[in-house]
């Protein structure tokens, strides 16, 4: 039996203005998605997961494999196949938090081998099973559950961020998942319809992310909070958030550093930026506000066993 873990990511600027070409910096967050797997005579796939357990056929279109379970197929299938896989995780599922890409990159490392951070080709398995999935992913997620620690991501490939250790992570769900694929694909057709608005605030993040990875430098976390809050306006200006976030990012952004929604959007979590002087504030806040909430590290190992 093989086995390998990836973590979950959070967002911490340039969600969707990412898929429109500029970066974005990300970090692993400290719930992992564990991949076991183990032969299986011919040549079928088969899937366990909190999903359900799923058979496919050697012979079956990929296309019509079950969403849940069509990435890890994937992966098992670019290693030929005849594999039982299964999959545990604690990331939470569809609020943003990258469980998808984990189990992605978990099956590659898992499957492929090579279970090491940043494995290019374990990421690059990941990806490709990822767009089975979610055609349009840009990769990010992917990069950051393989690399883990905190990554800034530009044009498909990625570097590793200083970050500063006393930094974490309030992770506050307004309990409604989305699926990532419809968000991009609304925020596609506005940036369409309007592409010179659209124009002028992907400028303006691509400007905040180029900022914040100097306030990480320099560990200056009231900045970077700063830079988070104004991507948040930038988002709600692409028409990604909602009432249920704006009320989490109302709660969470007096206690803490700066806060906003991470990942697609509409539903899914709000993440603030804390230190051991404010989290148990901004937990508070956040619970107040009637969300389930955690803190994470900012910047958890990725892949590996
Ligand atoms: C989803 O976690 C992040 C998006 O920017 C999509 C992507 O980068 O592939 C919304």
């Amino acid at each position: 039996m093989r086995a390998a873990s990836a973590p979950g990511k959070a967002i911490l600027l340039g969600e969707h203005f990412v898929v429109h070409g500029t970066g974005a910096i990300l970090c692993a967050i400290g719930r992992r998605v564990r991949v076991t797997c183990s032969p299986l005579g011919g040549g079928a796939v088969r899937v366990r997961s909190a999903y359900g357990d799923g058979v496919a056929a050697a012979s079956e279109a990929i296309s019509s494999v079950p969403a849940h379970h069509r990435p890890v197929v994937q992966v098992a299938r670019e290693a030929g196949g005849g594999l039982d896989v299964s999959v545990e995780s604690d990331v939470p599922a569809g609020v943003g938090l990258g469980s998808s890409s984990a189990c992605c990159v978990a099956a590659a490392g898992a499957i492929l081998g090579g279970a090491a951070p940043g494995a290019p080709a374990a990421i690059a398995a990941a990806l490709r099973a990822e767009r089975t999935v979610f055609a349009a992913a840009s990769g990010a997620d992917t990069a950051a559950c393989a690399a883990g620690g905190v990554i800034s991501f530009s044009g498909g490939s990625h570097e590793a961020c200083e970050a500063p250790a006393r930094a974490s992570l309030v992770v506050a769900s307004t309990g409604r998942a989305h699926t990532t694929a419809d968000v991009v694909a609304s925020v596609r057709r506005r940036a369409e319809s309007d592409a010179a608005a659209f124009g002028a605030l992907r400028e303006r993040v691509a400007g905040l992310v180029g900022d914040a990875r100097a306030a990480l430098r320099s560990g200056d976390l009231v900045a970077l909070g700063r830079h988070m809050a104004e991507n948040q306006e930038c988002l709600a200006r692409i028409g990604v958030s909602d009432a249920g976030i704006d009320r989490l990012v109302r709660a969470a952004s007096a206690p803490s550093y700066g806060a906003k929604l991470t990942g697609a959007g509409r539903g899914g979590c709000v993440i603030a930026l804390v230190d051991e002087s404010n989290s148990a504030r901004t937990l508070d806040a956040v619970r107040g506000a009637g969300a389930e909430a955690f803190e994470s590290v900012m910047g958890a190992r990725g892949l590996g066993a």
